[in-house]
């Protein structure tokens, strides 16, 4: 599938939203080094600093009804989680439903927005914030929030982290549009 990495961009989710007006085909992944209003969870914002972080958005267009959407982004917790764990070798938790964490605290963030009628979705864009190099946070979020590299102490690749996250989202996405039902990933979820 189709994956765009940018520089700069205000955010990739806005991106994926925009190229899909342009025709975007379902399945295109954006990716940035940083963004200027990246959009966290109930309004809030979302710090993506340049060099340290991956922004990185998916553009779906799955033929389900809309209730499935909490679904999708229970996916995308998995495949962060296993795409992390497989780079790094460490353990990675998720906190239910979307946040991923190192030691307790939160290194990925999951916003996942949907257009859609009653019985149909347009379009579902998840986009997922990982802090990966990052050594300081604001005061306000420094006990709750962390990176990979303030719990490893190593640097890790960001395009391997992306790699292994696509790859990992892929393989559980083409499951659940088979299966149309997350059972058989239950016991994985849990065990995260
Ligand atoms: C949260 O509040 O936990 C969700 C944070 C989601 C951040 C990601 S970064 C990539 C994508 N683009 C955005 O503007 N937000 C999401």
């Amino acid at each position: 599938k189709e994956l765009v990495f940018l520089e700069k961009i205000d955010s990739t989710n806005e991106e994926c939203k925009r190229r899909s007006l342009k025709g975007a085909k379902a399945g295109l992944v954006v990716v940035a080094d940083t963004q200027s209003a990246g959009k966290g969870r109930r309004g809030r914002g979302w710090t993506s600093d340049k060099g340290s972080t991956i922004s990185m958005s998916y553009l779906l267009k799955p033929d389900f009804s809309p209730d499935i959407a909490p679904m999708l982004t229970i996916i995308m917790a998995m495949a962060s989680a296993e795409g992390i764990g497989r780079v790094t070798g460490i353990e990675v938790g998720i906190k239910w439903p979307n946040d991923i964490v190192i030691n307790g605290k939160k290194a990925v963030g999951i916003l996942t927005e949907m257009t859609a009628e009653p019985d149909y979705i347009q379009e579902v864009i998840i986009g997922t914030g990982i802090n990966v190099s990052v050594e300081k946070f604001p005061d306000a979020i420094k006990d709750t929030a962390t990176s990979i590299y303030l719990e490893t102490g190593k640097r890790f690749s960001r395009a391997l982290i992306v790699g292994e996250i696509t790859t990992a989202f892929e393989i559980y996405y083409e499951r659940f549009l088979k299966e149309g039902n997350l059972n058989r990933l239950t016991d994985a979820y849990n065990a995260l």
